[in-house]
């Protein structure tokens, strides 16, 4: 590889780590891990040619025997996790695996390459159903589901390699990233993701409790500005909130997609009313601010709107059956 930094990004065939990468590759020597449990090649289709491909399982590689497989690498995106709610209700173990094992084992990673900066995408899931809007990140941890602990385990973790290992880390909480690229892999998740599918297809738009409730949407290409920004800066070991800073409503976002066809369905316990992200402190130590405002964003979105012809339709009566078990442990 050409006398360049390199970056290892994990979890780089999925959403955002694809996008990071195709902001990376000319810049820097890129290597990517991913298993494809959730991501997919094609998303790396722009830089496939250009990057170090390997196809595993974080949490199960012998750490010492890979890191020596490994060239020299300056800073580490870690990325990979799983990311979709109610299967961690379902199947706690395997989150426990892929967002804790494998946290651990990129540490000894970077602990053992001697990186100069591990940068971590933790989940602003750690605020649980917090009041204090816009939520500090020095706000009360109180995670909800399986998800949103193993996410917050892998972050102290970082945090204790860091003081113990000496290794410089950033986590950035992200709000709800959305854009082109995000996952449609079969599970019930994001609102985007929903709605697209159900406006392709002429399908109810399936609207959560009232739709008054808010979400911090930040669209990926102010994401991926900030994780690039984040690599040369001076700051280190410390966490930063990722969102656009103003939180909008469901029903905002259905009278952007201009659809009528609608129906509600039962608000679900765990979730938070409102979420928002104090990003006072983000963009004045990394010198950024989002962009693109959500009716920009959605309009990116119609234009991709394709990309989610083959993402899976969800029903009123679909939706009831994949979330019973939030119900059922959460309520
Ligand atoms: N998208 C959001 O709104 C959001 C919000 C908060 C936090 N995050 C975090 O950001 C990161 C990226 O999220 P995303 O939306 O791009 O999700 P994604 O599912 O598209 O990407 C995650 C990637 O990790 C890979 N992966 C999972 N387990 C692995 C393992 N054991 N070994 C190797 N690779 C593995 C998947 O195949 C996938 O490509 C995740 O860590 C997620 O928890 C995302």
């Amino acid at each position: 590889m050409k006398n360049k930094d390199t970056i290892l990004v994990t979890g780089g065939a999925g959403f955002i780590g694809s996008h990071l990468v195709d902001r990376l590759v000319d810049k820097f020597n890129v290597i990517v891990i991913d298993n494809l449990s959730s991501g997919k090649k094609a998303n790396l289709k722009k830089s496939i040619s250009k990057i170090r491909f390997i196809k595993t399982d974080l949490s199960k590689v012998t750490v010492m025997k890979f890191a020596k497989s490994l060239p020299k690498i300056d800073y580490i995106f870690h990325l990979s996790a799983l990311a979709d709610i109610v299967p961690s209700i379902d199947r706690p173990l395997e989150y426990v695996h892929s967002n804790i094992l494998a946290t651990y084992n990129i540490l000894e990673i970077a602990k053992f390459k001697n990186v100069r900066k591990i940068i971590y995408s933790a989940s602003s899931s750690c605020y649980g159903l917090s009041k204090n809007y816009p939520t500090k990140v020095s706000s009360h941890i109180d995670t909800q589901y399986p998800y949103a602990h193993t996410k917050y385990i892998a972050e102290l973790s970082i945090i204790h390699w860091s003081r113990v290992y000496n290794i410089d880390y950033l986590s950035f909480r992200f709000f709800n990233v959305y854009g082109p690229r995000a996952r449609t892999n079969g599970t019930y998740g994001a609102v985007f993701g929903t709605f697209l599918a159900q406006v392709l297809n002429k399908a109810p738009l399936t609207i959560v409790g009232n739709g008054r409730q808010q979400r911090d949407f930040i669209y990926i290409s102010d994401v991926v500005n900030l994780l690039e920004k984040s690599i040369k800066s001076q700051q280190s070991n410390k966490i930063y909130n990722v969102g656009y800073g103003e939180p909008r409503s469901i029903n905002e976002l259905v009278k952007m997609l201009n659809y009528k066809n609608i129906e509600y369905i039962p608000k679900r316990p765990g979730e938070p009313y409102v979420t928002h992200a104090d990003i006072v402190k983000t963009k004045k130590d990394f010198n950024w601010k989002p962009l693109i405002s959500l009716e920009d964003g959605v309009k990116l979105m119609i234009n991709k709107i394709d990309y989610w012809k083959d993402a899976p339709v969800w029903t009123k009566k679909k939706i009831k059956k994949a979330t019973k078990i939030w119900f059922e442990k959460l309520s």
